[in-house]
């Protein structure tokens, strides 16, 4: 890490290759053994560097976008476009049309006026676009509630138990562009408590059986398998989330009396939030007597906005002196013009001045992808590692990136 800070400057964002590609393989392995055909979709979200959605491909994942960027991030990344999946709450008609003449097989469709829209630009196009509708099981999983999405006053989705879902598929079924495929609900984010699949498997299963017809090929269970952040998170195991998610899709499937559905998941953050750390150098500190004392670092909110956003907990390491042991707690704020700029509010660390490196570990998720320029900081440079080689795979940004739109 010390040789790597050195090398590239920081902040630094660095992904273990070996662990993203381990990652992507025990989705595999732990769905493959439990029914043939799941399709794992890897939700770009979380990271869309091209050299994640290269190895996503690589590994055999699927992919999820939630915009045109993203959609020609992910062709880009040579995805065969049967194998990406649009999401979306606002698609305009260019990103629709974008999706369409690429040849995406599957949109989510997300609301009424959207099953209009889809199908007029693919009639236009003379295609019949496979969807799935994006239900909403009124499931409220523990979760912060910005990433919680399940419940019934949701942004996403149609509401089950609100009528919505029906009149949704009845507008499909009737649409000359569309051909519906399947059930989509994405119950939200960071979730340890497996229960919540379970209880919305059991809502959409019962919903399914509810609309008769033999095109409800497809049950999409989302993304939200849960990461550790801190040493005393416990998430569950890929293995057990699989099982949990099969299981209840076919335990509820044949509750209701219809044939198992071919199982889709999509998996962001626990593909990519542990294999990802960033690095960051002090620049100086300070004690506020009888207070506290603060360590500035070289980046902030604009290349992890999650502690400010959802109060995300960080357990820092200090990397250039990594057995020392902790002294006290520090509190470790970024450089930007904010006094909500706080990465870590009570870090452990041993004593630290200007030089020292700190990492962060489980940055993987939603850091990058959420970055932003505020203050005119430039955001970070990306490196992969494996097996004690490394190689830059996003350069940093430079000042004249900052002015290059500005005509
Ligand atoms: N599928 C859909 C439809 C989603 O909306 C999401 C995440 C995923 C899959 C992937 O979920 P995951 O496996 O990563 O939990 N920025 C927030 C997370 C927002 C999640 C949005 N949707 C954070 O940093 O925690």
């Amino acid at each position: 890490m010390v040789a790597l800070a050195e090398e590239h400057g920081t902040p630094l964002v660095v992904y273990d290759e070996g662990a993203l590609r381990a990652t992507a393989r025990a989705y595999r392995a732990a769905f493959d053994a439990l029914a043939p055909d799941v399709e794992i979709i890897y939700a770009s979200k979380a990271y869309f560097g091209q050299a994640m959605l290269r190895l996503a491909r690589e590994e055999g994942l699927a992919v999820d976008v939630a915009s045109g960027g993203e959609l020609f991030s992910a062709l880009r990344a040579g995805f065969d476009p049967a194998r990406i999946y649009m999401h979306g709450n606002n698609k305009d008609a260019r990103e629709i049309g974008e999706a369409l003449d690429a040849g995406v097989g599957t949109l989510i469709i997300d609301n009424l006026d959207e099953v209009e829209r889809v199908d007029r630009l693919a009639r236009e196009r003379g295609v019949r676009q496979r969807v799935l509708v994006r239900v909403t099981p009124g499931v409220k999983p523990s979760t912060h509630s910005f990433i919680s999405t399940g419940q019934l006053d949701s942004k996403f989705g149609f509401s089950i138990e609100g009528g919505s879902a029906r009149e949704a598929v009845d507008a499909i079924r009737a649409a000359g562009g569309l051909r519906m495929t399947g059930l989509h609900c994405h119950i939200g984010s960071q979730l340890f408590d497996f229960s919540a699949f379970g209880a919305a498997a059991a809502i959409v299963a019962d919903f399914a059986a509810s609309l008769g017809g033999d095109d409800i090929e497809v049950m999409d269970m989302g993304g939200g398998l849960g990461i550790a952040y801190t040493r005393d998170d416990r998430p569950g195991a890929i293995e057990d989330y699989a099982e949990t998610v099969v299981e209840a899709v076919r335990g509820e499937w044949g509750r209701v009396g219809l044939p198992m559905p071919r199982v889709m998941v999509e998996p962001g953050r626990s593909i990519v939030g542990r294999a990802g750390v960033t690095l960051y150098r002090v620049g100086g500190t300070k004690v506020v007597p009888g207070v506290r004392t603060y360590a500035s670092v070289d980046g902030g909110m604009s290349d992890l906005l999650r502690p400010m956003l959802y109060g995300a907990v960080y357990e820092p390491i200090l990397a250039n002196r990594a057995e020392a042991e902790p002294t006290g707690t520090v509190r470790l704020v970024g450089k930007h013009c904010e006094s909500g700029d706080v990465l870590v509010g009570e870090a452990s660390l041993p004593p630290v001045g200007p030089g020292d490196l700190v990492c962060l570990p489980a940055t993987g998720a939603y850091g990058v992808s959420m970055a932003s320029n505020y203050n005119g900081v430039t955001r970070p440079a990306v490196v992969f590692v494996d097996e004690g080689r490394s190689r830059l795979v996003t350069r940093r940004e430079t000042y004249d990136d900052l002015v290059a739109r500005d005509v």
